[in-house]
């Protein structure tokens, strides 16, 4: 008998369904909100309704494309956790509906230990191997930027984590006050190919053992387009490419610095990456590059699987069904999730 886990992912701005079948992902689809670039962030109140819109039509597509019925699916994966509370409450009352009317379990998924588990999804056809217990992730997305020690599926434990920004909101903000769109770490992203890095020099947190900072960073950045623009009004424009070159290889020389400490402190070199930031090309050209020079062995996904996406909620979930941990009814989305 096959186990056919439905995964469903709302915890921010896109809303995603994904077929898991016996652990190979056969579809996973994404709907993300463009309603919010006007706003320059993601606004929570349209970010719930955006969901309502997109629930029942990226299902029914997920399904599709899967070539699975709704009678075929054994259980539904949902995120709990942590992210908005009106676009959690979306997904998780569309699971407990779909689980009711199929009477098929659920299944609770905390959005981060998604996205380390990423790692374990793989399309039909494009098995490759997986990360071996302990490993060390470097999670980096818009609300979160931690390094995570992973000795077993559910078994993990933050040994960093920024006490201010995330990286991903270091990469929105900066371009927020450039005036380019968002979110902004992809076009960043794309300016900083034609840029030099070393054009500007922005501060570094001098932040104690494997915890992050960004907040200095970006007020630094805030102070460097203030006092240039005194004398060129003009100057955001005529430096974009190499303000977000530098601005990019400060920010990735942070998280290098951090990762290359926690390998030391921990005698880990297997190291996976996840989240929106790690879809950044430098970061992930950075990696392979600092790996080879140090012996590491990392894994990195396809850029579609490291910004939200329900392949990590259904592949998480489905190595829950094969430990038999089910969710009751009764449980609601919890904003603030820990894992
Ligand atoms: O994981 P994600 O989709 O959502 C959560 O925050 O959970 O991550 C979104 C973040 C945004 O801050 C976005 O700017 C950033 O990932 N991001 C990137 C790139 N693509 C997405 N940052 C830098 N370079 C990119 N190519
Ligand atoms: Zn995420």
């Amino acid at each position: 008998m096959k186990v056919n886990i439905l995964g469903i992912e709302s915890s921010c701005d896109d809303t995603s369904a994904a077929v898991v079948c016996d652990g190979i992902l056969l579809s996973n689809v994404i709907a993300s909100q463009a309603v919010h670039s006007a706003y320059g962030g993601v606004v929570p109140e349209l970010a719930s309704r955006a969901h309502q819109q997109n629930i029942v039509p990226v299902v029914d597509q997920a399904l599709k494309q899967a070539g699975v019925q709704r009678d075929e699916i054994t259980a539904v994966a949902f995120t709990r956790g942590p992210g908005l509370l009106g676009s959690l409450i979306v997904g998780t009352s569309f699971a407990k509906g779909f689980a009711l009317a199929g009477n098929i379990p659920m299944i609770e998924v905390n959005h981060l230990q998604g996205h380390v588990l990423s790692q374990f999804v793989h399309e039909k056809g494009k098995e490759s191997e997986n990360p071996k217990f302990p490993f060390l992730t470097l999670l980096v997305s818009g609300g979160h930027t931690q390094i995570i020690l992973v000795k077993d599926y559910f078994d993990m434990e933050i040994i960093g984590n920024t006490i201010d920004d995330a990286a991903g909101e270091a990469f929105d903000k900066c371009a927020k006050v450039m005036g380019l769109g968002y979110p902004g770490g992809p076009i960043i992203d794309k300016h900083a190919h034609q840029g030099n890095r070393d054009a500007f020099k922005f501060a570094k947190p001098l932040i104690q053992g494997l915890n992050f900072s960004f907040s200095g960073l970006k007020t630094s950045f805030l102070y460097t387009l203030r006092d240039k623009m005194i004398d060129n009004p003009k100057f955001i424009d005529e430096n974009i490419d190499d303000l977000c070159a530098s601005l990019q290889y400060t920010i990735i020389d942070i998280l290098i610095t951090k990762l290359d400490k926690a390998v030391k402190q921990t005698g880990i070199r297997e190291i996976t990456i996840g989240g929106g930031v790690a879809a950044n090309s430098e970061l992930r050209d950075t990696l392979v590059e600092t790996a080879k020079r140090k012996k590491w062995k990392v894994f990195i996904p396809e850029r579609k699987y490291t910004t939200d996406n329900a392949a990590m909620i259904a592949g998480a979930g489905y190595y829950k069904y094969l430990k038999g941990e089910f969710a009751t009814m009764d449980l609601g989305p919890d904003a603030r999730l820990k894992f």
